[in-house]
């Protein structure tokens, strides 16, 4: 009775679903830039919930009295739930679909951004962040596969690559919020509840671009309905004629009639190689540090270098730009290199940045070496945005086989988060450990950066160019 309820409830989704989609393709002829804008959508509050918290949490600490481990669980709590919701999104988009969840993730940030800016204590505020979290955690699973499964081959990586562009962009608009709300109690509504407030316009964007976008024709595929797959890809392929299309769907069909069961058994089963990739570089990503300069940069340089809290704010301000543009740039190379020739790119890049700037601080003179430390850190961010910030996100999306595509991107993305985590929660503990020399954490992460090199070469595949039919066939028989 349980099954026929779900199936019930599943049957009126998609009514409602067809008749508001037959009405809107009707008056907006949906075009693949708006596709893929909206179905990277989720990246810019990914961004925006996780950078916000840094300008934000020091005005909630004293409002609400609030004592320093309280407030960095304000912080992390973030990253808790977006572990979780990055875990239990997976088996739900590979039964579901992507886009039925993509809903589901827009009204969860809708709800705890709502409930952030509205928080009346402590607890009201941890309760919305985990929220906040699932969701994040959720739309960092859905989304790399959701594009990949939509993007043609020869532009899977640029196109996959808009998801960590929305990520960046996000960022910047946290710094950008943080800086123009700070001290400005608009109406008698304190600034951080704009702060926080203010993500409540991508969310609704978000909720309105996922009730417009069409579901992966890959998942459709794997659900029998060939004929609304065939629709979709008509539709997100309008520079190619019909045959082309049709060959394309037999492809998936071929490949997708091979292993119809998915599940975590079968995850361990047949797709253990893409299993141990997409994990290790979710791994990789965040231990070479990345979030220590994201979300901490004010802070070393107020603690490391003396810096005023404004001037500090202004150099992350520098750094968020930096990270943004040079993303922009990895759009366009994503198709042009090898992806693991960009990833051990970014690996030399930022093991060299990282262990000069170490060496500069630990034998020269600190008064002398705010400069030089960050130039250092912009190249190391450059490195990152160019190779390991984007590819991580690709590759979750490209490694595994559809049917347990949706379950293993969710194992990928919550390695992720459970590094952000570590690296959050002791990064500056470690920063303290160390006298605020910042030569120390980044000794710690130019090695993870140096191991990253061979763990590339050995165990990441390459996805470049293949669709993702071919890159399943190479993998399963690896
Ligand atoms: C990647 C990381 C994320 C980080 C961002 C910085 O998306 O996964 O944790 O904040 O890059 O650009």
């Amino acid at each position: 009775t349980l099954e026929n309820g779900v199936r019930g409830a599943e049957r009126a989704v998609d009514a409602v679903e067809e008749t508001v989609e037959r009405g809107i393709s009707t008056r907006f002829p949906l075009n693949s830039a708006f596709i893929f804008t909206f179905g990277a959508l989720g990246g810019m509050l990914f961004g925006f919930d996780t950078g916000i918290i840094s300008g934000a949490s020091p005005l909630i600490e004293s409002d609400f009295n609030l004592s320093v481990a309280q407030t960095g669980f304000i912080t992390s709590s973030v990253l808790i739930g977006s572990c979780v919701g990055a875990l239990s999104i997976g088996a739900l988009s590979d039964r579901f679909g992507r886009k039925k969840l993509l809903i589901l993730s827009a009204v969860l940030f809708l709800l705890g951004s709502g409930m952030c800016a509205l928080s009346t204590g402590f607890l009201m505020m941890i309760a919305a962040r985990i929220i906040l979290g699932l969701a994040v955690g959720a739309a960092s699973a859905l989304t790399p596969a959701y594009l990949a499964e939509l993007a043609p081959k020869e532009r899977r990586g640029s196109l996959s690559t808009l998801f960590q562009l929305m990520i960046t962009f996000g960022i910047l608009l946290a710094y950008a919020s943080n800086l123009g709300f700070l001290g400005h109690n608009i109406a008698g509504v304190r600034d951080w509840r704009w702060m926080l407030g203010s993500a409540l316009i991508p969310a609704a964007l978000l909720l309105i671009g996922g009730l417009l976008l069409p579901e992966s024709p890959r998942y459709l595929v794997s659900k029998g309905k060939e004929r609304e797959a065939f629709k979709v890809l008509t539709l997100i392929r309008k520079d190619v004629d019909q045959t082309q299309v049709q060959l394309e769907l037999d492809e998936i069909k071929a490949v997708a009639a091979q292993n119809t069961k998915g599940g975590v058994r079968e995850l361990f089963r047949i797709a253990r190689p893409a299993l141990v990739a997409a994990v290790g570089i979710m791994l990789f990503q965040q231990l070479v540090g990345i979030n220590s300069v994201i979300y901490f940069l004010p802070q070393v340089f107020i603690k490391g270098f003396g810096f005023p809290e404004n001037d500090a704010i202004w150099v992350s301000v520098g750094i968020g730009v930096v990270n943004f543009v040079a993303t922009i740039a990895a759009t366009f190379i994503m198709d042009k290199f090898p992806r693991k020739t960009l990833l051990i790119f970014g690996s030399v890049t930022m093991t060299a940045s990282l262990a000069v700037l170490a060496v500069l601080n630990f034998t020269g003179d600190v008064a002398t070496l705010a400069v030089p430390t960050m130039v250092l850190i912009a190249v190391y961010i450059l490195g990152f945005a160019l190779s390991w910030g984007p590819i991580a996100w690709v590759l979750i999306g490209e490694v595994f086989p559809l049917s347990v595509r949706g379950i293993g991107s969710s194992f990928g993305s919550a390695a992720n988060w459970l590094g952000n985590f570590v690296v959050s929660q002791f990064f500056l503990m470690l920063l303290a450990a160390f006298g605020n020399n910042v030569g120390g954490p980044f000794a710690i992460f130019c090695v993870f950066s140096a191991l990253s090199i061979p763990f590339v070469l050995r165990f990441v595949p390459e996805t470049k160019g293949k669709s993702l039919e071919q890159i399943e066939e190479e993998m399963v028989r690896r």
